[in-house]
């Protein structure tokens, strides 16, 4: 990875093979479960990662455009920090819209990694954002980042690593894993290097729950697409259309929890196995952690990171973290 690529296409690609038998043993596991449950990063697949797109251009999930305001202010502010030359590395990138915002602030940037776990959605992207910026080197990771990733194996060079975390993918993560995600951000951060992130605030019950059950339906179609999924990959007999997506504020939790409620009585086979629900019982498919400033921090420096310095949109609903190894 020492020259630039013609535009449009990756410097590298390297695929870790986030095993799909893992999909299988999560929602067999997850569904022998007293409290029915799958892991979200199991809604992306193609159809799971459009989805996503198009709930970040929904009027009520607010996060995304909150987000992105907030970049905006503090693109010079990001661009002094990180200095010239920077490589940015993104996991969880999807459609790696942000993105466009830090590298344009940036003072030529070296290079651009993204990883996620959604292989097709991810090489689009980074194809996309090679031809967008021209002359800058950009490699596609496709893993999983809950588990190693040896980051020092991939063909990236060097420079002075941002580890860019927007989206607030962070708080899908219960207290222990959140806190196991940022030590394996912190193993790829040397001396000097940085991790931004971007961390949803505590607000209202209303605000929250409509961002999480739009107006349009698009999350409840995201969260349904799950069982198409299920039905798709693993020889699954659910019937859809017996399930409705709830998201409700936990507020002892502090987290928007989604579900998938049976509507009646129900038995399904996935891969084989007999699954029965009853009316009203559900599977739990996601949460999201919102933070207050103090314990988003606090949970920072439980995985061995220092917040050097913190920006928050004027509502105060969303806030960017700049850390460092503590
Ligand atoms: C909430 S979306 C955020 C997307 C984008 N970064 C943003 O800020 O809008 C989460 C992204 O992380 C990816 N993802 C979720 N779990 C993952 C995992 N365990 N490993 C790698 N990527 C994952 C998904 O495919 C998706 O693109």
């Amino acid at each position: 990875m020492t020259t630039p690529s013609p535009a449009g296409t990756l410097s590298f690609f390297k695929d870790l093979h986030p095993p799909r038998s893992r999909f299988r043993e999560d929602v067999l596991d997850g569904l022998s479960k007293p409290q029915k449950s799958i892991p979200p990063k199991h809604f992306y697949d193609a159809r799971g990662s459009a989805l996503f797109d198009d709930i970040t251009d929904t009027e009520d999930y607010y996060v995304t455009r909150t987000e992105l305001g907030i970049l905006d202010a503090i693109a010079d502010e990001i661009a002094a920090k990180a200095g010239s030359g920077a490589v940015v590395i993104e996991p969880g990138s999807g459609s790696s819209v942000k993105i466009d915002k830090l590298l344009s602030a940036l003072d030529h940037p070296a290079a651009y990694i993204g990883l996620d776990i959604s292989k097709d959605h991810l090489i689009t992207a980074c194809e996309d954002l090679a031809a967008r910026f021209d002359g800058l080197e950009v490699g596609a990771v496709c893993a999983d980042f809950t588990q190693p990733v040896a980051l020092d194996d991939l063909p990236i060079p060097d420079g002075k690593r941002l580890i860019f975390f927007p989206g607030s993918t962070i708080g899908n993560f219960e207290p222990g894993g959140a806190k196991a995600l940022l030590e394996t951000l912190r193993g790829w951060l040397r001396p000097g290097d940085a991790l931004l992130i971007g961390a949803d605030r505590v607000k209202s019950a209303e605000i929250l729950e409509n961002a999480y059950d739009d107006t349009h339906g698009v999350t409840a179609a995201f969260n349904l697409n799950l069982l198409t999924r299920i039905n798709r990959e693993l020889d699954g007999t659910i019937d859809v259309g017996a399930f409705e997506h709830r998201a409700v504020w936990n507020a002892d939790l502090s987290r928007v929890e989604m579900h998938l409620a049976a509507r009646r009585d129900i038995e399904f086979t996935v891969s084989g196995q007999v699954f029965r629900m009853k009316e009203d019982e559900t599977i739990h498919t996601e949460n999201s952690h919102k933070f207050t400033i103090d314990r988003f921090t606090a949970l920072a420096a439980s995985a061995g990171l220092a917040v050097k310095q913190n920006w928050s949109d004027a509502r105060g609903y969303f806030t960017l973290y700049w850390l460092e190894r503590a």
